[in-house]
């Protein structure tokens, strides 16, 4: 990174942080936020560190506790709907620059809490990010487009096993350095900060299309499925084992959440989603709680054929998440009483506001949307969010009513 944009960044962070402090800092913020950056280094710490009532809002609220209001913040928040990111585009044209470049990935994690005092704060990076560490190099063209080498066969696959042990800390340094420095600019407020995962089933498909496998109807992960089911075992059970590692390593640089993204898994009928996804959410989320019981993880997956109305709910609580963050295709009520008699009554939910509502709606459809969700949720285990990413398009005015909404709304 240039010297000059060095020191634009830390002005501006310098600039900004104070006025989100004196903006947000509760009362006894800044004992919450001593408390929440104790790092639990036994099992008996953690288990004590689980039960804490000081703990951030949002952190709170994810581990199932009643809460004094309900935290909220926005999946893909930080990016293309805010006109302070495009601007800062056009100084740092390539997104891998924006995201790979600490000073820079921070600056924008930062800007959606600053413009709306969101109470989760996600690095702004992406899920292809550790991949260059495995061995997989990978682009972003300006229009999203994505371009891997791809791995479809066991030469290829070489290229990931030939590599070396995965190693985020030595190979991904960026990825620690703003998760600490994202600590110490939102901790005194009591905001969250959040990191985050592709799991193996969605980062597979990157891998083995070699682009976005959404334009195509999965096509070339379908075939390996069928013609080498071994390699493609092979592949996921090695991402399973890195991203768990590169979960844990956010978590040690300072992420109080984890998200993990199986974005894609509901293009998968539910007995290829048992086979194909389940096992390597399994393995990730259980890895990530072995080591960090502590801290909460929440599981996403986009609606699609076989994931609308909720059709594969039980399926993701069977991963072992605390949250299951839930599109707009389902009511709130409806899959909170599902999983309840599914024998998860005490499972939070993050969602569900649909992204296009909160794009089109008139300010009155956008607070009704939302009251109705934190009626139908209420005050224990639930996280506000929308049912997908924000969309590129949406006003700004429009997403600051929406984090207000949440915040002004009295539970009864
Ligand atoms: O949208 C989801 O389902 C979430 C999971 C997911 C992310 N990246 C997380 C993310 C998925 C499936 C991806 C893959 C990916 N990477 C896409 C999706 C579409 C496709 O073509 O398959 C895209 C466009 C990228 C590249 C990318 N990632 C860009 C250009 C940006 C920045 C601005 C933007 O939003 O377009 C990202 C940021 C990103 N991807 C974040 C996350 C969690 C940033 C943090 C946030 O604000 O949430």
């Amino acid at each position: 990174m240039h010297r000059g944009a060095l020191l634009f960044c830390h002005a501006l962070v310098a600039a900004y942080s104070c006025v989100g402090s004196d903006l947000r800092l509760g009362g006894n913020a800044a004992a919450r936020t001593r408390h929440a950056s104790m790092v639990a280094s036994s099992p008996t710490e953690a288990k004590e560190a689980m039960g804490s009532t000081d703990a951030p809002l949002l952190v709170r609220a994810a581990r199932g506790e009643k809460v004094e209001r309900t935290p909220v913040w926005m999946m893909r928040q930080a990016g293309r709907h805010m006109a302070v990111y495009r601007a800062l585009v056009d100084k740092y044209p390539t997104f891998r620059e924006r995201s790979e470049t600490p000073e820079v990935s921070l600056e924008v994690s930062l800007q959606p809490w600053r413009a709306y005092g969101v109470d989760g704060v996600i690095l702004f990076s992406d899920i292809l990010t550790p991949l260059p560490a495995m061995g997989v190099d990978f682009a972003i063209s300006e229009a999203g487009g994505i371009k891997i080498e791809p791995i479809r066969t066991r030469e290829a696959f070489k290229r990931m096993t030939e590599h070396g042990a995965f190693n985020p800390q030595r190979d991904v340094p960026f990825v620690g350095d703003v998760l600490k420095l994202l600590r110490k600019e939102v901790g005194p407020s009591g905001a969250t900060v959040l990191g985050f995962v592709g799991l193996p089933f969605t980062l597979g498909t990157y891998l083995i299309e070699g682009a976005t496998g959404t334009k195509n109807g999965f096509a070339e992960m379908r075939a390996l499925r069928q013609d080498d089911p071994e390699l493609c075992r092979d592949i996921l059970s090695l991402l399973a084992k890195n991203i768990a590692d590169y979960a844990s390593y956010q978590i040690e640089s300072g992420a109080q959440v984890i998200q993990v993204f199986d974005s894609w898994a509901g293009h998968l009928e539910p007995a290829e989603f048992e086979e194909w996804a389940s096992p390597f959410q399994k393995q990730v989320v259980s890895s990530i709680k072995e080591r960090h019981p502590e801290v909460p993880v929440i599981i996403y997956m986009a609606p699609d054929t076989h994931s609308r109305e909720g059709a594969l709910l039980e399926k993701l609580a069977a991963s072992g998440a605390d949250v299951i963050s839930i599109d707009h295709t389902i009511d709130i009520g409806e899959a909170k009483a599902r999983l309840a008699t599914a024998g998860y009554p005490n499972i939070g939910l993050q969602g569900n506001l649909d992204p296009v509502l909160l794009r089109d709606g008139t300010p009155e459809e956008i607070i009704a949307g939302a009251e109705k969700i934190l009626k139908a949720a209420g005050n224990t285990g639930h996280v506000m969010n929308l049912g997908h990413g924000i969309e590129a398009t949406t006003p700004e005015p429009n997403a600051a009513l929406f984090v207000n909404t949440v915040h002004d709304y009295k539970h009864a």
